[in-house]
């Protein structure tokens, strides 16, 4: 059966939101359940909660992925920045490196992960 992680409502446009993975969870490779996801432009891009360089979380407060434009993603430990659509770092001391991104299905109920 599918896993809903969280209602379409939601999310509002140029939000983000944290959420928790299943343990059983077979699409991600590394043992981490912490994840976000961001509404940009009308879509949900949703990855995991580790910054790419040291493997912290992203955040400092809870759902506070992007900056203060809300056009990036920045982890909060040294300031990185992520391409919302992409998971790419453009600036950072992970410049280059990816978010591991998250497969969805959206459906009229509420976002799944994908099988
Ligand atoms: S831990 Fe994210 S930029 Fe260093």
């Amino acid at each position: 059966m599918a896993t809903k992680l969280f209602d379409s409502n939601i999310l509002a446009e140029g939000e983000a939101i944290g959420f928790t993975l299943p343990n059983s969870n077979t699409s991600v490779t590394r043992d981490i359940t912490s994840a976000f996801a961001i509404k940009k432009d009308g879509e949900i891009y949703a990855y995991l909660n580790a910054c790419p360089h040291i493997g912290v979380e992203l955040n400092w407060q809870e759902n506070q992925f992007l900056d203060s434009e809300g056009e990036l993603i920045q982890c909060s430990t040294h300031g990185a920045l992520f391409l919302i659509d992409s998971g790419e770092c453009i600036s950072g001391p992970c410049t280059g490196k990816c978010l591991q991104p998250i497969k969805l299905n959206i459906k009229p109920d509420g976002v799944y992960l994908s099988d």
